[in-house]
């Protein structure tokens, strides 16, 4: 199915699919499980890497010496394709936009490690302005004789959504069985796409739900079915889709970006019942969406629920907590530790 399309080695797969038997108890639910697509590798590692293997094969293969892409502050994905270029000796220029800052942190900190050009507008993420200035910018590369390839937000296009397809084959290799529940956090819809599509293919059984990061369920719903119709056709198979659930869960789609206290909370209970980390921008907002799911009885309890990690690490590090605002910490002085040494 994916034989005739090229494909370039970014992630390592298979990621590994972990039980997580104290979070599931939490929820009172048979059965969790992480698919760990934060260890892909690919500078830190996230979904980007999947998308990544089949949309940069096409931008080799066209000859193209520039990447130009989009995305908001502590976007994943152009900390990804940034790097992804670096190892295919490809120039990286980033249109970036979202609250004003003073100090690179977390993912737009690895940015300027791998070097990438970055165009910034203060105050905008909206997906319409990072556009305008890529247009501009595209124009200007030109102009210049660069070859640049425009890569669209979040790499959600036909062909990166494939990286999803071809996931869902993995993950069928990795079960027992195809009565699965699937979750993904959901921005530009290619991962949820590739999931739906994927699941049509190879777990007719799953049920999908994609947990809105920003976007309204009507938008993500629109999108995610042009780019399956579109991925679909890349692969010469169409598949019945109305067997395929999938769901959308937009509660807090409106503040994208936000360190809402709903996915902080459910961060916490990640970390602390299962040393597990996701950020506050995509996955810990689609815990927090799981966790209603779960606790409203939406979810078939005895049904196994696969939580697809998609990454974000460096973001948790784009925050600072200051001394005093966790209680768990106490500081000695050098004096008093000598006190306990003289006793
Ligand atoms: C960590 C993480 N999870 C999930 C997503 C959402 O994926 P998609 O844009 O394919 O909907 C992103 C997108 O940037 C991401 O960075």
């Amino acid at each position: 199915m994916f034989e005739k399309l090229n494909r370039l080695h970014f992630a390592n797969l298979p990621t590994p699919l972990e039980p997580a038997e104290k979070l599931a108890a939490h929820l009172g639910l048979k059965s969790f499980l992480f698919k760990r697509d934060d260890l892909t590798g690919l500078a830190m590692g996230g979904n980007k890497a999947r998308k990544l293997e089949f949309e940069l094969a096409g931008v080799v293969a066209g000859g193209y010496d520039t990447i130009i892409t989009v995305g908001g502050q502590q976007s994943n994905h152009a900390r990804m394709t940034a790097a992804a270029c670096r190892k295919l000796g490809i120039d990286i220029k980033l249109v970036l936009g979202g609250k004003d800052f003073t100090e690179f942190k977390g993912n737009l900190l690895l940015d300027t490690l791998f070097g990438a050009d970055i165009r910034y507008i203060s105050g905008s993420d909206e997906d319409e302005d990072l556009e305008a200035l890529q247009k501009k910018w595209f124009d200007e590369l030109k102009v210049e004789g660069k070859k640049p390839y425009a890569l669209p937000l979040g790499g959600s296009t036909p062909l990166g959504t494939l990286g999803y397809v071809k996931a869902m084959e993995e993950l069928k290799s990795q079960l027992p069985d195809d009565k699965v529940q699937i979750f993904c956090p959901v921005g530009s819809c290619g991962t949820l796409a590739g999931a739906v599509l994927g699941a049509a293919l190879f777990l007719p059984n799953a049920k999908v739900y994609g947990i809105s990061v920003s976007r309204t369920k009507e938008d993500i719903y629109k999108r995610t079915r042009e780019l399956i119709r579109e991925s679909a056709k890349l692969i010469d198979v169409d598949p019945d889709l109305s067997k395929t659930e999938f769901f959308v869960y937009d509660c807090y789609h409106e503040e994208y970006a936000k360190h809402i206290k709903i996915a902080m909370d459910a961060g916490e209970v990640c970390a602390r019942l299962e040393g597990m980390i996701v950020d506050q921008v995509y996955t810990g907002k689609a815990m927090a969406g799981l966790f209603d799911l779960a606790l409203t009885g939406v979810l078939n309890k005895e049904e196994p629920v696969i939580f697809l990690h998609t990454g974000g690490m460096p973001e948790v590090f784009s925050d600072t907590l200051k001394f005093g605002e966790y209680k768990k910490c106490r500081k000695y002085s050098v004096e008093e530790v000598q006190e306990m040494k003289n006793q």
